[in-house]
């Protein structure tokens, strides 16, 4: 594996609260989701100074502004009071970096603490992250979402999505539930006024429009800011 020489402060987002070293290629990986796509976008895994380690994704493979949509989440992450993971954005390698969570990777949901399951989705719902395929780690009764692909749509299809992904469909009176007591423990103002300041969300926007189908993996895009708002103000 090639050494990464680090800069002291590398230019990107939360580089300087989360560098990284030590790279492992985890290549091959051995899960469904990985063996139905045919290779993994995140087969790296990296070490914090402190020893936690670091999920890597490398931007080249990925669409355009999927690190905005990451650099979106880690903000809303800020502003919720659940376990989330630390995100940072690496420009000089190209890099999207998340801490790991605990827990385990599983598709069967039936299995997975109900409440916890439905606050976790409502978790990605509020955000707009159409991503839900896989992307729950479950450990006890604990359920946290991870992978911020595709975050800063719109409700409908968010909701569209969670629909898409669930067989049965979710659990709507407990999504309901949930959703609203996390919207009400967010403040609205200062989360939109996070973003709005944020550097890496000013410029460069995917300038496709908005598509309401929950498929396409592009990152943010104008309106997006105001989809999570609006998100967020739905349910308070
Ligand atoms: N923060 C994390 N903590 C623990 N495990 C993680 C974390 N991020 C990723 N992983 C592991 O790596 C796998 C793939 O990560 P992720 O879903 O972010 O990438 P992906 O390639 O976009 O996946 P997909 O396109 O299959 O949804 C996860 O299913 C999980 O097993
Ligand atoms: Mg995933």
């Amino acid at each position: 594996m090639d050494r990464w020489e680090f800069e002291e402060n590398p230019p990107g987002y939360n580089t300087g609260l989360m560098n990284y070293r030590e790279l492992e290629d985890t290549r091959p990986r051995e899960d469904a989701i990985c063996k139905d796509v045919g290779a993994s976008i995140n087969a790296e895994v990296g070490f914090r100074p402190d020893g936690a380690r670091v999920y890597v994704k490398d931007v080249d493979d990925l669409e355009n502004d999927t690190v905005q949509s990451h650099i979106a989440a880690d903000i809303y992450n800020d502003h919720i009071p659940f376990l989330t993971p630390e995100i940072a954005y690496d420009e000089v390698y190209g890099k999207i970096l998340v801490e790991e969570m605990p827990g385990e990777f599983s598709d069967d949901y039936g299995e997975m603490d109900q409440r916890s399951l439905h606050g976790a989705i409502a978790q990605k719902l509020l955000l707009g992250d159409c991503d839900y395929a896989g992307n729950f780690l479950a450990t006890g009764n604990q359920v946290v979402p991870i992978d911020h692909d595709m975050t800063g749509r719109d409700l409908v299809t968010t909701k569209k999505a969670v629909n898409t992904w669930l067989e049965d469909g979710p659990d709507e009176d407990l999504l309901y539930r949930e959703a609203t007591k996390l919207a009400e423990q967010i403040d609205i103002r200062a989360l939109e006024q996070d973003l709005r300041d944020e550097r890496n969300l000013m410029n460069s926007w995917s300038s496709r429009e908005e598509i309401r189908d929950p498929e396409p993996r592009d990152g943010l895009f104008h309106g997006s800011i105001e989809n999570i708002i609006d998100n967020v103000r739905a349910f308070k």
